[in-house]
């Protein structure tokens, strides 16, 4: 697991630079993501604090930002934190595993994670649910976006460097049937297709869903 986890953070290590320059503006090319954004942040209201976990170089964080959504963004990629603070000076960033969050429980308003889990196991995207369960409050809001989908890509080049690392795709069966066995409820899911010429060409899923009260 320690080896898999290392492998992701040298990976993104490797190509920091790379991914600021492609991803950097990439909400203002994708009106869905501005959508669901806006809507994540009127469903958040002013409660606080909320968490945008794998955030690389912290876009999504900026753009809540901008929507009056004080959110802090966690990576475990030290180089892709070094971009988000370089490019948003203005907003924490700490470096974390969203498969071991140091956060207490029931201590977190609200969660946003966008793509994070693309190199995950199904056994890891349960464990990371299980965690943001545990850290949300009740009532707590979980944004979550990944590629839709059944198989695993090997990619060999990404951002013009020469990689070996896993892509996974995921039905939203298989997720809203996690979520649900970690205790989530009211899960609504909107998908859609890739914009031609702005992103990779796969389905996307946004899901929005909440941590029962009483839990
Ligand atoms: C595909 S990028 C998505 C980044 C950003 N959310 C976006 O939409 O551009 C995946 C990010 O998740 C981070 N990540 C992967 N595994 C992680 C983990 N276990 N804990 C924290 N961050 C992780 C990576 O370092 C990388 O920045």
């Amino acid at each position: 697991m320690e080896e898999k986890l290392n492998k992701i953070r040298r990976l993104y290590d490797s190509v920091s630079k790379e991914y600021a320059d492609a991803f950097s503006g990439e909400h203002e090319k994708k009106p869905m993501d501005r959508e669901i954004l806006s809507r994540f942040s009127r469903e958040v209201d002013n409660e606080n604090p909320v968490w945008d976990l794998g955030c690389g170089l912290g876009q999504t964080t900026n753009y809540l930002k901008n929507l009056g959504i004080q959110a802090s963004g966690l990576d475990i990629s030290g180089q892709m934190l070094d971009q988000a603070r370089r490019r948003h000076p203005d907003i924490h960033f700490q470096q974390g595993n969203i498969l071991a969050l140091e956060f207490e429980d029931s201590s977190i308003a609200a969660i946003i994670s966008f793509y994070a889990m693309v190199h995950f196991t199904k056994d890891q995207v349960e464990k990371a649910f299980r965690e943001i369960h545990r850290v949300l409050r009740p009532n707590g809001l979980f944004l979550f976006t990944y590629h839709v989908g059944e198989e695993t890509i090997r990619i060999s080049e990404f951002l013009g460097k020469q990689i070996d690392m896993d892509f996974m795709f995921f039905t939203t069966d298989f997720i809203t049937g996690c979520l649900t066995d970690c205790g989530f409820k009211q899960i609504d899911t909107i998908e859609r297709d890739p914009y031609p010429g702005v992103e990779y060409q796969s389905r996307r899923a946004y899901l929005f869903t909440t941590k029962p009260e009483g839990e």
